[in-house]
């Protein structure tokens, strides 16, 4: 089982962490097969298994339904749970309440949460509960209406300094690992070299430590778009679409089922 001190070490060791998104059992097991050391079940899940418009309105509830899918499907990954919008921000308490039904009723190892330095009082309360915690900086998706949309962050020299100093703000708080969205490569680079936690990357360039996409982008399975970030291995949704429609004419033709798929 691949573990917080096995992302210390990679980073240590120079080789790169690999991590992907999962929010079900059977993909979790593909995932998990093909030797991916972490799984983040991402609040993304609203948008690429709900079909909502965005991550906001993903519940507690609907988090921990996917985590256990995806825990009982694991044998190797590290599980890491995404903590939802407003299940950590309004009060300490109900953040280590929430972060802690993660571990104690989905299965996961650990949990993520996004932002910089006013996360910084929930990641330390969270430690004193043994609860590891992944901070999460740059694009931030549960800002969107803040930042005014899914921009990329830290392009000018000012905002890529807040970032360098929110990155050492998390760490000083006792963030195992961090994950940059959508930040300039060279920001990345930065935060990498100053930081001794692993930077996970999700369009932040080459440097980081480890890389994450969304599942669903890599194995082509969500449509409405594709980032430019992701890069897409497989089209399954044309691959699915091949089958069902040949399933469809089969029975249609009366060629499905045959003899074969019959009983005597
Ligand atoms: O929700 C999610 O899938 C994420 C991505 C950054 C991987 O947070």
């Amino acid at each position: 089982m691949f573990t917080i001190q096995d992302f210390i070490k990679k980073k240590k060791d120079g080789d790169k962490i690999t991590m992907l998104t999962a929010y079900d059992y059977p993909f979790a097991r593909i995932v998990d097969q093909a030797g991916i050391d972490a799984i983040l079940v991402g609040d993304s899940l609203g948008m690429v298994v709900q079909g909502l418009d965005n991550t906001l309105p993903v519940t507690m509830d609907e988090m921990i339904y996917h985590t256990k899918m995806v825990s009982r499907a694991v044998t190797d990954a590290m599980v890491m749970g995404d903590m939802p919008f407003m299940s950590y921000q309004a009060s300490i308490s109900e953040a280590v309440k929430n972060a802690g039904r993660f571990i104690k009723e989905a299965g996961a190892a650990g949990v993520k949460l996004e932002g910089g330095a006013e996360i910084a009082p929930q990641i330390k309360a969270m430690l004193k509960s043994d609860i590891p915690v992944m901070a999460h900086i740059g694009l931030t998706p549960q800002s969107i209406h803040r930042m005014g949309g899914y921009k990329v962050q830290g392009k000018s020299e000012e905002a890529a300094k807040r970032l360098l100093e929110e990155a050492h703000i998390v760490e000083d708080a006792g963030a195992f690992s961090l994950l940059l969205e959508a930040i300039p490569m060279n920001v990345a680079k930065q935060i990498t070299k100053e930081l001794s936690i692993p930077t996970i990357g999700i369009g932040a360039g080459p440097y980081c430590d480890g890389q994450i996409l969304v599942l669903h982008d890599v194995i082509g399975l969500f449509e409405r778009f594709v980032p430019k970030f992701a890069k897409q291995y497989a089209n399954l949704n044309k691959e699915a679409l091949n089958a069902i429609q040949s399933y469809k004419k089969e029975v249609d033709d009366g060629k499905f089922p045959s003899k074969d798929h019959s009983f005597k």
